[in-house]
């Protein structure tokens, strides 16, 4: 995690390098800081916590042509002053940000630094030092700078400047995402092209392992071993309002807003003009080609893979494994003979996934990425991709790339049954479209959800949501929302498990909130509902209409019985942003998380 920004150019560079790191919160928020250079020197400002605190130490008289920035999600060290970036080597010549985990630190710190002073706890500190011990030896910064990234085992993106070179920046990159942003009369960096949209749409894509000197009217990238590679720049297809809340107060709200958009989007975007379904050949003759298919992803993502098993099973009749990718890297599963990977990933950077493909790239087995980032390390690296289209998500919570991620499975899903010559029942795109209004009408009833969240979560210490088939899926991610930004300990349980032990919990007053969308298991949830009112719980049913009683808190629009998780997620997802709200957590940025997590 962590963002990095670097700037070399005419214009202001503090500017520039905190408007950056302000779009960058999103992958670490906990200390911050920016150095610039002049011809008084370096000047350093780090602060612990926000970019806000940061604006408000910077010095607004120092003026600098270049400089480089970081936001933190701690690794090594705890967060403060001393761990946050830049860091400085003991002479202070080389200053310097990263983002990644380096994995040998210690063994450097032995091997090559022994006389050194550490000032701090971090691995990033090593980097610097490493730097300015083989300058003593080879004079010559490129050099050092090259000769350090060769030592270092794991994952990183780092800028670097040094104050006796007012030309250039340093920069490269090993699993960690980093990109060249190409001006007139100036050039960047940046760790996303959504930080510094507003200064350009030109992009230069940095490989592992690759040196680039970044300059201001040049930008020359190297190989490790120093041959240079020609590189043209592409143009990021990003709408910089998508980056901005707009008149919402919350990045979250904005985006829970915006899923029946993005399902009409995803609708369009997967037909031809006959209203056809239209997906790559490739990708549905590797779908066909396949004996078993391997979902890879972590947390929400992973959720949205479990909703993709139920369609790819039942739709296309390919038995599928749904795997945590920090589980499956280090115990892997015996392997089917024709297995195709697919990896979910909203930023399609999450280091734990990545870790898989390429494992399993090694073994030659194809992979296909369904993400919302173009050009992100799991779409480059896999042999196919399919795209979410949902648009820069930004609050921490993910809303709007599970329900896409789960249209784009449904549509995966259906191509292949069709490819298989089997023969569906329903039209997918019309049922999709459905959702999509089914989705406003739950979008129009926030006031009905903020009360429940209100009654149900103001005060209480824990949460159970239960639920069968694929509402027991819903449950998990419905879980895992009021958890991470309500800090409310809350558990998805399956409605049958939980007499299996975990009914013990149930107190007085425990929220239990439970899924009913499902025909086949509507009366066994509703008394999996009983079990737990008999011992005290404060229980609530949400169930789909048809299938409704009396006494249920709150009844979602019909829509077919497959596509259920894209509407019973939405209350969910209102239920936790309320109830984050009325707790006081900060709900786009809650504690301890970032975005985009690039550490395995
Ligand atoms: C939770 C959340 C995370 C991510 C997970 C994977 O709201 O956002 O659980 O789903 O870190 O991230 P991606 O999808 O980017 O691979």
């Amino acid at each position: 995690m962590c963002g990095i920004v670097g700037y070399i150019g005419e214009n202001d560079t503090k500017e520039i390098l905190l408007n950056g790191l302000e779009k960058l919160e999103y992958r670490g928020y906990d200390s911050a800081g920016i150095a610039t250079l002049n011809d008084e020197g370096v000047c350093l400002t780090k602060v612990k916590g926000r970019i806000a605190a940061l604006r408000e130490s910077v010095d607004s008289s120092v003026q600098s042509t270049m400089g480089i920035g970081h936001t933190r999600w701690a690794t090594h060290g705890v967060p403060g002053i001393i761990n946050a970036h830049p860091h400085q080597s003991a002479s202070g010549r080389f200053t310097l940000v990263h983002n990644g985990v380096i994995e040998n630190f210690n063994k450097l710190k032995k091997e090559y630094l022994s006389d050194f002073d550490f000032v701090s706890d971090t691995d990033t500190e090593v980097i610097v030092q490493l730097i300015e011990k083989l300058y003593q030896k080879h004079q010559n910064t490129v050099t050092a700078f090259r000769e350090a990234m060769r030592l270092l085992k794991g994952s990183y993106a780092i800028g670097m400047i040094d104050a006796e070179d007012h030309e250039t920046l340093y920069v490269s990159k090993n699993k960690s995402p980093l990109l060249v942003g190409i001006g007139d009369g100036f050039n960047l960096v940046a760790s996303d092209a959504m930080a510094t949209l507003k200064e350009t749409d030109q992009y230069v894509e940095i490989h592992d392992k690759e040196i680039v000197l970044v300059c201001r009217n040049f930008v020359e990238v190297q190989t490790i071993e120093g041959a240079v590679v020609d590189r043209k720049p592409y143009t990021a297809q990003i709408d910089a309002s998508d980056t901005e809340k707009g008149t919402y107060s919350h990045f979250m709200l904005k985006e829970i807003d915006e899923q029946p958009i993005v399902m009409r989007k995803i609708i369009n975007e997967y037909q031809n003009e006959d209203n056809e379904l239209k997906l790559d050949a490739d990708i549905r003759n590797a779908m066909k080609a396949a004996d078993r298919i391997y979902i890879i992803a972590a947390g929400t993502s992973y959720h949205a893979g479990l909703v993709g098993k139920e369609f790819l099973e039942k739709l296309a009749k390919i038995p599928v494994e749904v795997h945590v990718a920090s589980e499956f890297s280090y115990n892997m599963p015996l392997l089917s003979e024709k297995p195709l990977f697919i990896f979910i990933s909203q930023s399609g950077e999450t280091a734990d996934s990545r870790s898989v493909l390429v494992k399993i790239k090694e073994k030659g087995y194809p992979a296909l990425t369904i993400t919302n980032v173009t050009g992100s390390t799991l779409s480059r690296e896999a042999n196919y991709t399919l795209h979410l289209y949902a648009g820069p998500e930004i609050a921490v919570a993910s809303t709007k790339a599970y329900t896409a991620q789960i249209a784009v499975l449904a549509i995966l899903a259906v191509d292949t049954a069709s490819a298989k010559g089997f023969h569906l029942d329903f039209d997918p795109m019309q049922e999709l479209a459905i959702v999509a209004n089914a989705m406003e009408v739950l979008t129009d009833q926030k006031e009905e959800l903020e009360q429940l969240a209100r009654d149900y979560f103001a005060t209480t210490r824990n949460a159970f949501f239960i639920g069968r088939s694929s509402d027991y899926n819903v449950s998990l991610e419905a879980a895992l929302k009021l958890k991470e930004i309500s800090y409310i300990q809350a558990e998805g349980f399956a409605g049958g498990e939980l007499k299996h032990g975990t009914i013990a919990l149930i107190e007085e007053g425990t929220p239990v909130i439970a899924l009913a969308t499902q025909e086949n298991v509507n009366y066994s949830i509703r008394g999996n509902v009983q079990e737990v009112v008999a011992r005290g719980a404060n229980a609530m049913i949400i169930s789909l209409k048809g299938l409704e009683e009396d006494d249920d808190a709150f009844v979602l629009p019909h829509v077919h019985e497959l596509l259920t998780p894209l509407v019973s997620v939405i209350p969910m997802q209102l239920l936790a942003y309320y109830a984050a709200l009325h707790r006081n957590c900060d709900v786009d940025k809650p504690r301890n998380l970032a975005k985009s997590v690039t550490v395995e």
